[in-house]
């Protein structure tokens, strides 16, 4: 990237997260012994198996249904031990694998989103039953969104609204992507939960089991180049690990659909702090290594 864009995306990340230049520097140098320290092995965050092992139990990832299936399909492939394949018609919808067609044309992913949202509703073990919420929030941006953020659940004013980050998290998860250079339409946000928990509380390990695998779909249709997480459950969900967003944050991971779907699919993840805990924690290190993170995902898409 152009010497002086890079400067001016620097500029802009240091006035939304009022880093300045000395926390810049700080974190730059972060991010490159970080990075070294990851490559080298030596990092107690590098995404490395053992490091999961390190954690608690590692959850099995929960097998899902074909693409549009019926949901006597959805209970049907619930195998406890592998993941179920899904068939080559589904592989070829969706465009990965099988003969490498790709889902070029913005509408055709469009439609099985639509189609995604609408099953999901009508099906989902988590949502059909939740109370208390108002609107599901299934997820909004561009279905050919490079970049795609995913974080908890929707809060109180995206219950209202039936959008995701529209409350004060996600104002700042705005400001995050405009100093991006990024406009809001460019990206897809999303959220492991699709239904606001009672009193915001993180979500419950059975809501994620049957919540959670929608967004693996809407993930298998979007297939970005890069998966943002923000804070612990995303992170958890998509690593398939226990280990603290604290020590994740910043070691790029992979998120591989192979193990839920049995689709040849790997993304680059990069796990970082929540806007939520951000803002509780308005800190020069905490913006720093946000802002750090935000450099490695905006150096990754540049390449
Ligand atoms: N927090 C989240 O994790 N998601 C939202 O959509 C809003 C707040």
């Amino acid at each position: 990237m152009h010497e002086s864009r890079l400067a001016a995306q620097q500029r802009a990340m240091d006035r939304a997260f009022g880093v300045d230049l000395l926390d810049h520097a700080r974190s730059v140098h972060a991010l490159t012994a970080h990075a070294t320290s990851v490559r080298s092995g030596s990092s107690s965050t590098a995404l490395d198996p053992a490091a999961s092992v390190r954690g608690a139990a590692v959850p099995k990832p929960r097998p899902l249904a074909p693409l549009g299936a019926p949901p006597s399909a959805v209970q049907a492939s619930a195998s406890p031990t592998a993941p179920r394949r899904t068939t080559a018609a589904v592989t070829e919808a969706i465009g990965i694998g099988g003969s490498g067609r790709r889902l070029e044309l913005q509408g055709e992913r469009q439609a099985l989103l639509e189609a995604l949202r609408e099953r999901h509703a009508s099906e989902c073990p988590h949502c059909t039953r939740a109370s208390g919420h108002t609107n599901l929030v299934f997820g909004e941006g561009s279905a050919n969104a490079e970049l795609v953020f995913v974080g908890e659940a929707p809060g109180e004013t995206e219950d209202q609204t039936g959008r995701p980050f529209v409350g004060k998290a996600g104002q700042k998860l705005d400001e995050m992507i405009a100093a991006m250079k990024l406009r809001r339409e460019q990206v897809y946000i999303a959220n492991v939960l699709k239904s606001r928990p009672p009193n915001n509380r993180t979500p419950l390990q059975s809501e994620v089991d049957g919540c959670g695998p929608y967004l693996i779909e809407q993930l298998c249709i979007l297939r970005p180049r890069v998966i943002v997480t923000l804070g612990g459950p995303a992170t958890r969900l998509l690593l398939a690990t226990e280990v603290g967003i604290t020590r994740l944050r910043g070691a790029w991971g992979t998120w591989t659909a192979a193990a839920w779907t049995g689709l040849d699919l790997q993304v680059p993840v990069m796990p970082t702090y929540h806007p939520a805990y951000l803002l509780r924690n308005y800190t020069a290190q905490t913006r720093g290594e946000v802002w750090a993170d935000l450099q490695a995902v905006m150096a990754r898409l540049a390449g």
